[in-house]
């Protein structure tokens, strides 16, 4: 069976599945718009933007959610030591070493809460996610952004030498967003192998299972031996669970509980937490995941290698290709044919971050562009 066929089948199952199940719960889910598989929202448009999973939440996990329902009127408890089991047995971790957020979201605002300062800078690369960034206006600390390498890693010389200076948060997202892009992790591990423990590292791994350059590899080795090191983690990718929000901190259980202060109380929640569960012990969705974002991938790399379009090599669930013109303009252009695509994201602006949806939204999309080409617009 082709790799279309098997994503397809694969969905059929799940669905069939859950309708199997019966409940009247099931049944009023099948008639909520958009509840299939595909980022098409009510509105028809598809969304092309937010790097979200386009297959939606795995069919185990939707019936854990549906069983789960009968308790959202009790505190989480219940399902909070179940889902910290899960995910050590899933990471090869104690449940010690993790601190579970409301998405990843969280853990990056409880890292700054517990490690930033006015004299801790945090140290970021340019562009990345920004979301760390945020929280400056009710914590003031300063940020030192520095500038991607030519061939868009993390400059990791300039970064470790603004570290130098004073004790500092360090962002590292590899592979990084909105550009795609890995950062040598031999590079990485060099620095975190003799940098001072007042040097605090945020690694966000948000796309790790969609990475194929064997020159990264996980920072999860260094948790044990050094607690200035804190891997973060999401269920909003690979498990499809962003509207759920759960997301996790991997750390030495010193600075595990350092985070825990810092958390809110009863959190996750009943739902988050059956799905997750149910995820991590779905075998084969994080290969089914993989199998329809490398589909995906083919179509848009064809499609711009025949327009003669640059690409960002990527590692994740989207990719920045070059779109010769204005960016507003163009984005556009692509909502009023009903696909959400991009953002800004300066200086990088004479290129669109595109995400990755199902295989048939991205035939819809490449058909699109190239009229655009047709049409003289890009
Ligand atoms: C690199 C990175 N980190 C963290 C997040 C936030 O994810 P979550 O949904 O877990 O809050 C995102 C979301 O797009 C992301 O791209």
């Amino acid at each position: 069976m082709d790799r279309r066929g098997f994503v397809t089948s694969g969905m059929a199952a799940g669905v069939a599945g859950i309708s199997g199940a019966g409940s009247a719960m099931a049944t009023l889910l099948a008639r909520t718009p958009g509840w299939s598989s595909g980022k098409t929202l009510p509105s028809g448009d598809i969304r092309l933007n937010s790097n979200e999973n386009p297959l939606g939440l795995a069919p185990a996990a939707r019936e854990a959610l549906i069983e789960a329902i009968v308790d959202a009127n009790r505190y989480p408890g219940n399902y909070v030591g179940p889902l910290l089991e899960e995910l050590a047995r899933y990471l090869d971790v104690q449940t010690e070493n993790i601190t579970l957020g409301f998405g990843s979201t969280e853990i990056l605002q409880i890292s700054t809460q517990a490690f930033q300062g006015p004299n801790t800078p945090l140290i970021i690369a340019a562009p990345t996610f920004e979301d760390v960034t945020d929280y400056q206006d009710t914590m003031p600390f300063e940020v030192e952004a520095i500038p991607l390498t030519a061939d868009l890693q993390h400059d990791i010389g300039r970064m470790r030498e603004a570290s130098m200076r004073r004790p500092s948060l360090v962002y590292l997202c590899n592979p990084n967003n909105p550009t795609g892009t890995i950062t040598s992790s031999r590079d990485i591990d060099a620095w975190i192998s003799d940098a001072p423990e007042t040097t605090t590292f945020l690694m966000d791994e948000a796309y790790l299972e969609y990475v194929t350059d064997d020159s990264f590899w996980p920072a999860m080795k260094w948790i044990e031996e050094k607690p200035n090191v804190i891997v973060i983690r999401t269920f909003s990718k690979i498990f499809a669970m962003a509207g759920l929000r759960l997301g996790y901190a991997v750390s030495h259980p010193t600075t595990a509980r350092r985070l825990h202060e810092q958390t809110v109380q009863n959190s996750p929640n009943v739902l988050a937490g059956a799905a997750g569960v149910a995820s991590l012990k779905d075998e084969g969705l994080v290969e089914r995941a993989i199998a329809v974002n490398e589909e995906s991938k083919a179509i848009v790399l064809q499609t711009c290698d025949e327009l003669g379009l640059d690409v960002l090599p990527t590692n994740t669930n989207f990719l920045m290709h070059r779109i010769n013109g204005d960016l507003a303009t163009y984005r556009n252009r692509m909502a009023d044919t009903g696909l959400l695509v991009g953002r800004d994201f300066p200086p990088m602006l004479d290129y669109n971050r595109l995400s990755f949806g199902l295989p048939s939204e991205m035939d819809r999309w490449a058909e699109t562009i190239k009229d655009f080409r047709r049409k003289g617009w890009i």
